[in-house]
């Protein structure tokens, strides 16, 4: 049975700004312009200044974005990096494709990592912290910076999820040494493929980070200053992504009206947890929309049976991942709430009807 309501809906989005997208595969085909171009200048130049860092670099995904910023803050063999096990797997796997050791911390109630439990997990051979903002939702930067400051800690801040989102006024990426983003399709900002950026205030780590993304190379493609990859974000999505940043303010603003709909429509149903609510300390742009109910998995059932379709992030946590041999971590509110999580239909172009139609479908499975 064909969904009523979609998880996301691309299709959607291409057909409200069909002539914009047309124009932008136009102007980069007709021009041959696909390689480090003009689009990817000013794109990494939008992006600098919207949310407050020197640099930004483009590479061609998030996941590289976390794996080239650990190479380029030196993490390697003996140290120790902590994070969150409930994150996509990428977080956790750019600290061990480094050849460091990642030490786990639980999350709270919010999601985010834990930060009354990083000092604790801290050891003579810790190097660094990667915080991660999960669902468009910042972690408590003060916190992370005061112990990375107090033990000379490198802070990578995984903000795949977090374009536009603020601590303290300030964006999501902008605090630490480096700070990434995801531009995979479903993201706050999603291009027609794979994408993703790495920021920085640090001259040094951006000159490191532009090398590594072109096996080398910076300003000249004779002289070559180290080895490196091949991660570029290709002129094409740069263009796309550039169009796309024209709505961008508006359709926070839309998410964070779905987000309010979601929060009175499903408060006091069933023994359903809204998305947590944030105090001003935070702007949150709702990456997703994530609810909690012990009976996850029928509603899941129901849900999906009724013609809506919603996501699991992430039902079994990294530890509990018996590949990636991390379950001598004991982290109980990951455990916890990956038992209980389930992601609702979020985007901009969902419309009121739809976003009615999920409560009613989730009032339906309580009443
Ligand atoms: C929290 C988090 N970190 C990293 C990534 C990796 O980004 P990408 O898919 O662009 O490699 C993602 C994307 O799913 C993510 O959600």
């Amino acid at each position: 049975m064909p969904y009523k309501v979609r998880f996301v809906n691309y299709p959607r989005q291409y057909q409200q700004l069909k002539k914009e997208f047309d124009h932008v595969f136009e102007e980069v085909m007709s021009g041959g312009n696909f390689i480090l171009r003009r689009h990817l200048e000013e794109f990494e130049k939008i992006i600098a200044e919207y949310v407050g860092t020197k640099c930004a670099i483009g590479v061609n995904t998030g996941t590289d974005a976390l794996y080239l910023s650990a190479r380029a803050l030196g993490f390697g063999p003996g140290d120790e990096v902590i994070t969150v096990a409930h994150t996509f797997v990428a977080t956790v796997g750019a600290i061990v494709q480094c050849g460091a050791t990642p030490v786990l911390v639980d999350i709270t109630d919010d999601f985010n990592m834990d930060v009354d439990q990083v000092e604790a997990a801290t050891t003579s051979k810790t190097k660094g912290i990667i915080p991660v903002h999960l669902n468009g939702h910042a972690c408590n930067m003060d916190k992370i910076m005061d112990i990375a400051k107090k033990y000379n800690f490198r802070v990578i801040e995984d903000a795949a999820q977090a374009l536009g989102a603020k601590f303290k006024n300030k964006r999501c990426v902008s605090f630490g040494d480096t700070g990434i983003f995801s531009f995979y399709p479903a993201k706050m900002l999603g291009t027609a493929g794979d994408g993703g950026m790495v920021c920085t205030n640090d001259d040094g780590l951006a000159r490191k980070i532009r090398a590594f993304r072109d096996n080398g190379r910076v300003d000249s493609v004779e002289v070559i200053e180290c080895f490196g990859w091949c991660t570029r974000l290709d002129n094409l999505h740069a263009a796309i992504l550039n169009m796309k940043f024209n709505y961008f303010d508006k359709w926070v603003k839309r998410r964070r009206e779905i987000a309010r709909m979601y929060d009175e429509g499903l408060s006091g149903v069933g023994d359903i947890i809204t998305h947590p609510r944030s105090n001003d300390d935070y702007f949150d742009v709702y990456q997703n929309y994530v609810i909690r109910s012990k009976h996850r998995d029928d509603l899941v059932r129901y849900m999906k049976a009724s013609g809506i379709e919603v996501l699991i992030s992430w039902p079994k946590p990294l530890h509990k991942q018996p590949a990636l041999k991390l379950d001598h971590f004991k982290l109980p509110k990951t455990e916890q709430i990956s038992a209980e999580v389930l992601s609702l239909p979020m985007y901009p172009e969902l419309t009121d009807n739809e976003a009615e139609i999920v409560i009613e479908t989730v009032k339906a499975f309580f009443a």
